[in-house]
């Protein structure tokens, strides 16, 4: 194992700097930190336990990294987590990655100067490189939040979304829809995938073979509910419901059908997924799944706070499971309104 020596002589410091780089304990140039931090990367130097127990005493701050603030679902997660972290005495230092790895790693270097006690990571890209970047720091406390890391090497919180694409597909069915598509999320994020085979798990036991034409990937955002829409409505024959995996997308779907002159739910059955805020006041107001996002939030910070706290939790998988809210975007399946045209 390497020794802070070794460390210095490759960065070209002193080992004095190198301890101020590690615990923060006095201003160090940029240009210098990153040498003293390549040094330690290539060196696999892991400052000890016990070295960076005698940094400064913590600061009761928190870190957050986020992929975006501008969708709710976010934003309201993070409302959440705010309200704990206040409760509990700490303050949060919030990151917006926008999805870029690199701003997840500025948003990292910026949180570490200020040395947060711990970390929640709730964002898509970017987290393997965080987690390089943290791995020969070995002593900040991290939860990660909706997906990713399913390694056992660090928490995870996360809704249970394989149910809530079943519960989803499990009510449009309960109306008597049979042609039932679905507007998935992202492939590349785990709760798109969980929730699109939560629906082909409910179409199966149904005994109903699903239309690939009818499943179409968005990005979680409107334009792209919106898109996914027009390209069913070229289709020869659309589905009569559809599942669409996020509240957002959801939105777009709605504007879409509008705009060729569907009526919702008269001529298409619309299911969301996240229930944020504004779905009670789509029109029509939105029936989706409800992700618990306060108790998420509260969740994550607790198991934080404890490894902050130094108790000895192993790491988990927590799946909190969410609940259909039925409002009104859905109606049964009727011949003359909603038969495929
Ligand atoms: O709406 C954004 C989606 O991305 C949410 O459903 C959340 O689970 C995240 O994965």
């Amino acid at each position: 194992m390497a020794n802070i020596k070794e460390v210095a002589a490759l960065a070209g410091v002193s080992t004095t700097t190198v301890s101020h780089v590690i615990n923060e304990t006095r201003f160090v140039a940029e240009e210098t930190r990153e040498r003293v931090f390549a040094a330690m990367r290539d060196l696999n130097y892991a400052p000890s336990l016990v070295a960076r127990s005698l940094k400064v005493k913590e600061t009761n701050s928190i870190g957050m990294l986020v992929t975006t603030s501008s969708n709710p679902f976010f934003a309201e997660v993070v409302r959440g987590v705010e309200r704990y972290c206040f409760e509990q005495g700490y303050n949060l230092m919030l990151g917006n990655t926008e999805g870029q790895a690199e701003t997840a790693l500025s948003y990292l270097k910026m949180m570490l100067r200020k040395r947060v006690d711990g970390l929640l990571i709730m964002c898509s890209e970017g987290q393997q490189e965080v987690f390089n970047q943290l791995d020969w720091l070995k002593s900040l406390p991290v939860v990660v939040m909706d997906w990713g890391m399913e390694n056992g090497e660090v928490d995870l919180i996360a809704d249970n979304s394989h149910r809530g694409g079943y519960l989803a597909t499990r009510h449009l069915l309960g109306l008597g829809h049979t042609a039932i598509g679905c507007i998935t999320g992202p492939h590349s994020r785990a709760p798109a995938n969980q929730r699109q085979a939560g629906f082909e798990q409910a179409m199966q036991e149904a005994g109903l073979t699903v239309n690939p034409g009818w499943i179409q990937e968005g990005d979680f955002d409107c334009a792209s509910g919106a898109a996914a829409m027009t390209r069913l409505l070229a289709l020869p024959e659309r589905p009569t419901a559809l599942f669409v995996c996020n509240d957002m997308m959801a939105m777009g779907v709605i504007s879409a059908a509008h705009q060729a002159g569907l009526e919702i739910p008269r001529d298409l059955s619309i299911v969301g997924y996240d229930n944020v805020a504004l779905a009670q006041f789509m029109s029509p107001p939105l029936t989706t799944v409800n992700q618990p996002k306060e108790e998420l939030g509260r969740l994550a910070v607790t198991r934080l706070l404890a490894r902050i706290n130094g108790e000895p939790i192993a790491n988990r998988m927590i799946t909190v499971d969410p609940d259909l809210v039925i409002r009104h975007s859905c109606a049964p399946f009727s011949s003359p309104n909603s038969k495929p045209v």
